[in-house]
């Protein structure tokens, strides 16, 4: 990393609003860019110019307004604006899955959606799956009864990916599955454990 040593008075001068902003602005450059506090800085100074229009988003079945730039990822405006953690980001750049959402029930790089895309649509991150009752759904289940993923960073998106899936083909075979699911990447490669898990979740799905 050629950028180690950041002066503190630099840092102090920015808020995190400002450093979230410009990491927004810096979108695609970096891949990992809100992990490094370096590369935050130089992004914060190149989101100057950046404007910001108040949008409306239904996000897990609620009406949020939230502040977007034209640029701006839904996956930033979700974890970074709006608090959803859930919503993993990788690649950040439409390889790995991690980011994926459900829009009008077909799932979506979240990493490669620009937010003001989403306007009008019904978006529906991991935070929304549960019932208001805590009741998980089916396919969380089969990940808590298969104990289906080592870290799990990657497990949000394979979650949203897998229910998207289901809802067209609810009776998948596991072959067919595998393929539905296969824009979801794994880096502890703990994919037959996983898909075990998924398989387990749509069992649950289809008897409930
Ligand atoms: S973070 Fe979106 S596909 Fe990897
Ligand atoms: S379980 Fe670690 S990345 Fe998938």
């Amino acid at each position: 990393m050629e950028d180690k040593h950041i002066p503190e008075s630099a840092l102090a001068s920015l808020s995190r609003r400002d450093i979230i902003k410009g990491v927004i602005a810096a979108g695609a450059v970096s891949s990992a860019g809100y992990l490094f506090r370096a590369s935050m800085v130089r992004a914060a100074s190149s989101a100057a110019g950046s404007v910001e229009r108040l949008i409306t988003l239904n996000v897990n079945g609620q009406q949020r307004r939230v502040d977007v730039m034209k640029q701006e990822t839904l996956a930033m405006t979700l974890r970074y604006k709006l608090g959803l953690t859930g919503t993993k980001i990788g690649c950040d750049r439409s390889e790995c899955g991690a980011c994926t959402v459900l829009i009008d029930d077909v799932p979506h790089y979240s990493c490669s959606v620009l937010t003001h895309t989403a306007r009008g649509k019904n978006i529906v991150t991991i935070e929304g799956l549960a019932a208001a009752d805590g009741k998980l759904h089916p396919v969380q289940q089969g990940v808590v009864e298969e104990q289906g993923f080592q870290c799990a960073f990657c497990m949000p998106g394979f979650i949203m990916a897998t229910v998207g899936f289901l809802k067209v083909n609810p009776n998948p075979t596991r072959a067919e599955l595998a393929h539905g699911i296969s824009g979801n990447l794994c880096r502890c490669q703990d994919y037959d454990k996983i898909l075990t898990a998924m398989m387990r979740g749509a069992e649950i799905l289809r008897s409930a």
